[in-house]
């Protein structure tokens, strides 16, 4: 185990979020667990033991099934905090099997690759007629013009949001996402506890509404599914479950392009390979995840005690697995800070892995694609307008905005 006292691992310092990639190096090379004491959580920064631990059920992403806080030699959440607590911990991404795989068996159905193929014409023509009314702007904010209307749009969509009840999603979602940086603030807290109320508020009429008057949207489909056998999904579990693919459903999409976007314009032999060879784009896309990860550290409860590298990590402690650093190892990546668009071997841990792998990546792999290839191809001269601000968030990796010219 090595101290980390000497090493530039800060999430809280701007210069380590503008580019945590050479602290995660140093990482590596000293070894393959550290103790992280400013949040009490044990990092591991190699793919190998990232890979691995994502599929060990000895860890999981709550204990709750299992222990309570005291058993586990945790404090409860404060009793303020409640709302968003019941809202995340009823979600599959925070449940553990049995709980899990019932809520993901359901939900799975509208996410395989060969449903989300259908989406494909749709997403194209929303991702071709985002770019054009950005041409026709003459430029304008990536972020807020392209990377942010498609996901959501396509996500509410798919949910049965109404367009004119779309507005509140994403401050809803960035409230609440604002409560998976580590060492939140109390006024963090505030505002995801207010979102949580808003949203779930929002939700259960919309919900009743759908019960009334069903369509072939996805919510519809989680009602029918709950009243066919009442255990299959609790109305909360089902609000739980619409704000999750609501926010997941959008929340790294939006990220991933942008961050993707700066990539290439910092690589502009790689924009140029690209503007060269459409075909690139499938690869590119993933190469752009790997080389900036938009989800930076997920984290984990060990559920039964565990030993790496000789260090034993006991029951009720915490893992944090730094995906970033894991899609930078050299054990895996030749040439990791290279940003390579044709690089064929590419196992990136961006969508994770094991029970939890993300279930919207064949979505957000479509979107990607779509908003890439209307960029390439309607706003071939499109470049940088102004140096873009990075957000100040570790986990959840972003850009403030990305200014671009089209001309
Ligand atoms: C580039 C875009 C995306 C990235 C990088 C991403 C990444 C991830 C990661 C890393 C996890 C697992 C976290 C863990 O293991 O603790 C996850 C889970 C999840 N993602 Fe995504 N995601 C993306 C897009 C989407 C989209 C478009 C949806 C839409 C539905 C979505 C829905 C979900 C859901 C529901 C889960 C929970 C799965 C479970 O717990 O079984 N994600 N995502």
């Amino acid at each position: 185990m090595a101290a980390l006292d000497d090493l530039a691992f800060d999430p809280w310092d701007p210069a380590f979020v503008a580019d945590p990639y050479p602290a995660y190096a140093e990482l590596r090379e000293r070894g393959r667990v550290h103790w992280f004491e400013p949040t009490d959580q044990w990092l591991v920064a190699h793919h190998a033991d990232v890979s691995a631990l994502l599929r060990d059920r000895r860890l999981g992403r709550t204990y709750q099934h299992r222990f309570t806080h005291e058993e586990f030699g945790r404090t409860a959440p404060p009793p303020e905090h409640e709302p968003f607590h019941t809202l995340n911990d009823h979600g599959m991404l925070d449940l553990e099997p049995p709980d899990h795989t019932r809520i993901r068996r359901l939900v799975s159905k509208a996410f395989t690759p060969r449903t989300v193929e259908r989406l494909k014409p749709y997403v194209t023509r929303l991702a071709e007629d985002l770019v054009s009314a950005l041409v026709e702007a003459g430029g304008g904010d990536l972020l807020k013009d392209v990377a942010e209307p498609l996901p959501v749009a396509v996500i509410a969509e798919m949910l049965g949001i109404p367009e004119s009840d779309r507005a509140p999603l994403r401050p809803w979602s960035a409230e609440i996402c604002g409560m998976y940086e580590l060492n939140p603030p109390e006024e963090t807290a505030t505002k995801a506890v207010r979102a949580s109320v808003e949203f779930s508020d929002y939700l259960r009429g919309l919900i009743a509404e759908r019960r009334e008057n069903p369509g072939d949207d996805l919510i519809s489909g989680l009602i029918a599914a709950h009243d066919e056998d009442d255990d299959r999904l609790t109305e909360q579990e089902m609000i739980s479950t619409c704000v999750l693919l609501l926010n997941a459903g959008h929340e790294a999409t939006v990220n991933s392009t942008v961050n993707g976007w700066w990539a290439l314009f910092r690589n502009p032999d790689q924009l140029a390979a690209l503007r060269a060879d459409h075909s690139l784009v499938p690869s590119a896309v993933e190469e752009l995840m790997r080389y900036d990860t938009p989800l930076q550290l997920f984290e984990r409860w060990v559920l039964d005690e565990i030993e790496i590298d000789g260090q034993v990590i006991p029951r009720g402690a915490e893992i944090a697995m730094l995906f970033g650093s894991a899609n930078h190892d050299p054990a895996v990546f030749t040439d990791p800070s290279r940003l390579d668009l044709t690089r064929r071997d590419n196992p990136h841990i961006s969508f994770s892995a094991g029970i939890h792998y993300c279930i919207g990546a064949p979505l957000a792999r479509i979107e990607l694609a779509a908003s890439m290839t209307a960029l390439l191809e309607k706003a071939p001269g499109l470049r940088l307008a102004a140096e873009p601000r990075r957000k100040p968030n570790f986990v959840i990796r972003g850009l403030e905005g990305l200014a671009v010219d089209v001309g």
